[in-house]
């Protein structure tokens, strides 16, 4: 993964690349970095841990010089010590890498047996000494980076630096993103756009394979051939502003509260009060010929796809096939030609689902993304662009892109009933009238916070807690299992209710609390006796339901948790929060790193 920056600039870099660096952390925070040339030579100040270090370091010793890289890290590849952080140097050369350079055994075994020393456990160091040592033997920077290039396998972003040529900078990108930036007398590097937004807004992105070669003269786009090429420079639209954390304790506490409006926003470009219609861009294929759905996704976006699969089955009566996309690509998977394959992401650039989105292609499928950052390389290469309107999720634990996501799907859901025929005028009323009071129920899910942060203290002393629910319920239960382990350490698992007796049961003392996740409805009574298995064998419940649920089922648990009474459609987005909720209270009483837990990054660019 890892965030990467470059300035060819025309006053000092420092200050400005660990101000890119902020803007990047959520690809990674184990450790960070930055290069400059000055007085001829390729000077580094690099700090284990988050950018704090790093920024301590700076006022310590500050790095002059008007050109530089930078790079946030997340540790692939060695751990996450100083050593092995970015930028990577010999004598002559220094660069910053974003992603996994597979053959870089080979490549530095070879290395070795030539003399070259290493310094790091990186597999990114191999690159630093290829292009050195051509360099060394009186390659021009230019040529030795074309050559080097081709000798690797693998994901890269790269932005590299000269020590006898402090007015170039080359970058090159293949399977991680890199854009160009272009300022006033000024040229940029960057993994994003959002990287470079204070420096200017004029953006072009690099496609797969290009390489780009910075100079004062100007700047050249290479593509994978090594042949010259123009891309367009667009605007990229992303505000410069720095976001904050308000009157909040932490991002993810902001974003929680931000639910009611970031899902009204999104619903608003996909429901019509006025003539009570789902209203979808309209695709280039036709919806109704549609036979069967393809969806892939990683983790929380992932349990978005996996409602949805009840979605379009109950609704359009169309089959779905779901899966991880780190397993999509490689178990061989049959789609039919022109099928639709269905892409779900918050960053738009997580490593396994673009993969799997340019596999579905190559199948022969139709591409449709959900997806919450509308200048990702998701955005880009899909036939259907469903754009969240979350706004920048900071957190690293998804919140409110998970509500927005279902939002969309449940519209997307019914779009493509009523092209089926399967949904008349009064049933399409029906769901964007319950739709349409989703961001109030999620107000009113949100009164509860304090007395679920009144009983986080039940769970905080766990060792292993279950969640259960049934329908669009038991993806919920996986997705809060998966927000507590992953913010407040401790070891959750989701489980389709009905599935417990056939074996998790066993796991089942005073000592592991179960959270059921059961609003009043269909399915209610049948969650409620599984609970009641848990019950007979000494399990402590938390039942999270509605007025009714808890008048009929709450006696005997160990709390309760009430929701405002919603239709079932709606159900999986005002349950979300009290889901969220608990594991934010738990965490905080934990202490942990809430915003930047352990061992994580809000983007994942790497397979
Ligand atoms: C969990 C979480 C991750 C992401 C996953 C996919 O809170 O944030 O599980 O959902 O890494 O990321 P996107 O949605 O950016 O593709």
């Amino acid at each position: 993964m890892c965030g990467i920056i470059g300035i060819l600039g025309n006053q000092d870099v420092s200050g400005r690349l660990l101000d890119g660096l902020r803007r990047l952390e959520y690809r990674g925070y184990d450790s960070a970095g930055i290069c400059t040339i000055h007085d001829d030579q390729l000077d580094r100040r690099r700090a284990e841990g988050k950018l704090d270090n790093l920024a301590r370091k700076l006022d310590g010793e500050p790095l002059p010089g008007i050109i530089g890289i930078a790079h946030t890290r997340w540790a692939t590849h060695g751990a996450p010590t100083q050593d092995n952080a970015h930028p990577h140097a010999t004598g002559e050369v220094a660069l910053v890498h974003n992603g996994i350079i597979e053959n870089f055994k080979p490549l530095r075994d070879e290395l070795i047996a030539k003399g070259r020393t290493f310094t790091s456990q990186t597999d990114t160091e191999v690159v630093a000494h290829l292009i050195s040592a051509d360099v060394e033997a009186g390659m021009e920077p230019v040529e030795a980076v074309r050559t080097n290039l081709k000798r690797l396998h693998g994901a890269f972003a790269l932005a590299i630096l000269f020590r006898q040529h402090p007015d170039l900078l080359i970058g090159a990108r293949l399977g991680s993103p890199l854009v160009v930036g272009y300022g006033e007398n000024e040229t940029y590097l960057g993994s994003d756009a959002l990287a470079l937004a204070p420096l200017t807004q004029k953006i072009a992105y690099l496609d797969e394979g290009d390489w780009v070669v910075i100079t004062r003269a100007g700047t050249q786009i290479y593509d994978k051939d090594d042949q010259p090429v123009e891309r367009p420079i667009v605007n990229s639209g992303v505000s410069s502003l720095t976001i904050d954390k308000g009157n909040h304790r932490h991002f993810m506490l902001k974003e929680i509260y931000e639910q009611p409006i970031v899902v009204a926003q999104t619903l608003k470009s996909y429901v019509r009060r006025l003539d009570d219609q789902v209203s979808l861009p309209t695709p280039d294929f036709d919806l109704s010929a549609i036979r069967r759905v393809t969806i892939v996704a990683c983790g929380t976006s992932y349990y978005a796809g996996m409602v949805a699969k009840y979605w379009f089955e109950q609704f359009a009566r169309v089959p779905v096939d779901i899966d991880v996309a780190s397993e999509f690509r490689y178990r061989q998977p049959v789609m039919e030609d022109g099928g639709l394959a269905l892409f779900i992401s918050q960053s738009g650039e997580t490593a396994d689902t673009l993969a799997a989105l340019r596999h579905a292609r190559s199948e022969g499928q139709k591409i449709a993304v959900v997806v919450n950052v509308p200048t990702s390389t998701m955005a880009r290469e899909a036939d259907l662009l469903l754009p969240t309107h979350a706004g920048p999720e900071i957190g690293v634990a998804s919140t409110k892109a998970f509500t927005c996501q279902l939002a969309v799907l449940a519209a997307l859901a019914a779009n493509l009933a009523r092209a089926k025929g399967r949904l008349d005028p009064r049933e399409e009323k029906e769901v964007v009238r319950h739709l349409s009071e989703a961001p109030a129920a999620i107000n009113g899910a949100l009164a509860y916070d304090e007395a679920i942060e009144a009983m986080a203290h039940l769970i905080a002393p766990a060792r292993d807690v279950l969640y259960l629910g049934r329908g669009t319920d038991y993806p919920l239960a996986l997705e809060g299992a998966l927000k507590l382990k992953e913010i407040s350490y401790i070891h959750a698992e989701g489980y389709a209710a009905g599935e417990m007796k056939h074996g998790p049961i066993a796991l089942i003392d005073e000592n592991v609390p179960v959270i059921v996740i059961a609003p009043s409805g269909p399915l209610f009574d049948k969650t409620v006796s599984n609970m009641q298995e848990v019950q007979a064998r000494g399990g402590k419940v938390v039942l999270i339901s509605d007025y009714d649920g808890i008048q009929a089922a709450g006696d005997g648990c160990m709390a309760t948790i009430t929701m405002p009474k919603v239709h079932p459609l709606i159900a999986p987005i005002v349950y979300a929060i009290p889901v969220q909720l608990l594991a934010y209270h738990v965490a905080v009483l934990k202490g942990t790193d809430v915003d930047q837990p352990r061992n994580l990054a809000k983007s994942v660019t790497v397979e």
